[in-house]
């Protein structure tokens, strides 16, 4: 792509799109407070803005979305409300599996997928299968279900720690890179845009790890209302920001 951009330029043209883009899917609960509809509703609202917004992510050439579906922290939450979410992941999964592989679109979880229900496991099971026929350079939503920055840090802790037991390999071999692939989120870039809606200004155990110079843009937009002109504002928010990375602008 040229350095030079058109003032018609919209997010998907020009320089400098994120490569990685990670949202924090929040304010569902609240959008369906607000309109007096149960909390559930407000879930299956979220779902829709997610497909919405993978369409639109993958229409301009951004490569990777990791979208927070599911916390280690949200089984607190009512067995009502956890189980609405299970089914929903559960119709999308269905869904994915007829359609992923003529939409050329890869699906990956991250997370600790022990606690969840075989039948769902095994869905993400098949839409693994499936993405491993697609090509590397296809499009890629990750999904993290269960998933805890602290949680993923420690299993590969564990993991590394293992190998070291097993002799194959040394302590003094781990760096960045080394650490990087035991994480879930192996092989994927870290994300350079990080957005969360909802108006809270946290990360609540997300990617703790990943986002050590990532971007971030928060705004009050509920994940429901959430749509494309956001999306390109939030990557417009990124364009104009300067990242040094710790080096001094030249
Ligand atoms: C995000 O929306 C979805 C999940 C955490 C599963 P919330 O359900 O947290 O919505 P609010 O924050 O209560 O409005
Ligand atoms: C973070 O949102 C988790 C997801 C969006 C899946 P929460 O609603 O669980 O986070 P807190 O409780 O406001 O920090
Ligand atoms: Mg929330």
């Amino acid at each position: 792509m040229g350095e030079f951009v058109k003032s018609t330029d919209t997010a998907g043209q020009g320089k400098n799109l994120p490569r990685h883009i990670a949202i924090i899917m929040d304010g569902n609960g609240r959008w369906a407070t607000r309109q007096g509809l149960p909390r559930t509703a407000g879930h299956k609202a979220g779902a829709e803005t997610f497909r919405r917004i993978a369409t639109y992510c993958k229409n301009l050439g951004v490569q990777y979305l990791t979208v927070y579906a599911f916390s280690t922290e949200n089984w607190k939450r009512s067995e009502t409300e956890v189980s609405a979410i299970m089914t929903l992941l559960k119709k999308y999964l269905l869904e994915a599996v007829d359609t992923m592989e003529q939409d050329h679109i890869r699906l990956r979880f991250l997370g600790d997928m022990t606690p969840i229900k075989p039948e769902l496991r095994a869905l993400a099971r098949q839409t693994d299968e499936i993405s491993d026929h697609l090509a590397p350079g296809d499009f890629q939503a990750n999904i993290c279900l269960n998933y805890g920055g602290r949680d993923e840090i420690l299993r590969a802790v564990r993991r590394f720690a293992a190998d070291c037991a097993a002799g194959e390999k040394r302590p003094e071999d781990l760096d960045d890179a080394l650490f990087s692939g035991y994480l879930d989120s192996a092989g994927i870039p870290d994300p350079e845009l990080i957005i969360r809606p909802s108006g809270e200004l946290r990360l609540s155990n997300f990617l703790l790890w990943q986002c050590a110079y990532s971007e971030f843009y928060f705004t009050d937009v509920l994940w429901p209302d959430f749509d494309e002109a956001e999306l390109d504002r939030a990557i417009a928010a990124y364009r104009a920001r300067d990242r040094r990375f710790g080096g001094v602008k030249k």
